[in-house]
């Protein structure tokens, strides 16, 4: 039985897929679940999340994805979007980048916990992703989660990146970096 720290050091960005290989729809609602449960600012919930699982389409995003070649063996590709983009916090920051990034975050741990890789995209056109998957000029792509099975290896066997230590990323009750 993982716990959720498991499953956050288990997931890592993979970019090798085994080629062919499909997602169940049932593992991908699973994974959609993710992000229907995540929390929004104001309970506004407003994920568009297209999934594309058109081995064509993924080939038509390596371009628009700055050559990112192993999009093309990918099982599923979601292009994390808002359309709800006005919406700014009391703290300044806009709403929508951090209430689709927490759901792609989501996705991608309930992706690690059903032995999924994933990677997330944020070096893309988003003129040229909109083109190729037919998205309306005022939504914004906040982000690209490639999804997959990793190639040859289980995702517990893929390697970690480093981490800072703690000391240099948590000061307690003042600024004290
Ligand atoms: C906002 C964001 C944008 C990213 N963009 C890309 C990307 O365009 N291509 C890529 O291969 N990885 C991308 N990544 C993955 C990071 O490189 C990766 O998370 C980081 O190196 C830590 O490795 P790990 O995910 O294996 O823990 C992105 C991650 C985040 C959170």
């Amino acid at each position: 039985m993982y716990s959720v720290l498991d499953i956050i050091k288990l997931r890592k960005s993979v970019r090798a897929y085994e080629k062919d290989k499909n997602i169940s729809d049932k593992d991908l609602n699973t994974i959609l679940e993710g992000a229907r449960f995540s929390q929004s600012a104001k309970n506004i919930q407003d994920w568009k999340l297209l999934v594309v699982k058109e081995r064509e389409t993924f080939r038509q995003l390596v371009p628009a994805c700055k050559d990112q070649s192993f999009i093309a063996d990918a099982s599923c590709v979601i292009a994390a979007c808002s359309a709800d983009t006005d919406y700014l916090m009391t703290c300044g920051q806009p709403a929508y980048t951090v209430d689709v990034s927490i759901a792609v975050s989501n996705m991608s741990l309930v992706a690690a916990e059903l032995g999924i890789g994933s990677c997330w995209l944020g070096a893309f056109f988003e003129d040229r992703v909109k083109e190729v998957l037919g998205i309306p000029s005022k939504v914004r792509v906040v982000a690209i989660l490639v999804l997959g099975y990793p190639a040859g290896k289980k995702l517990s066997e893929v390697v970690t990146t480093t981490r800072k230590d703690v000391k240099e990323i948590v000061s307690y009750d003042k600024w004290g970096f």
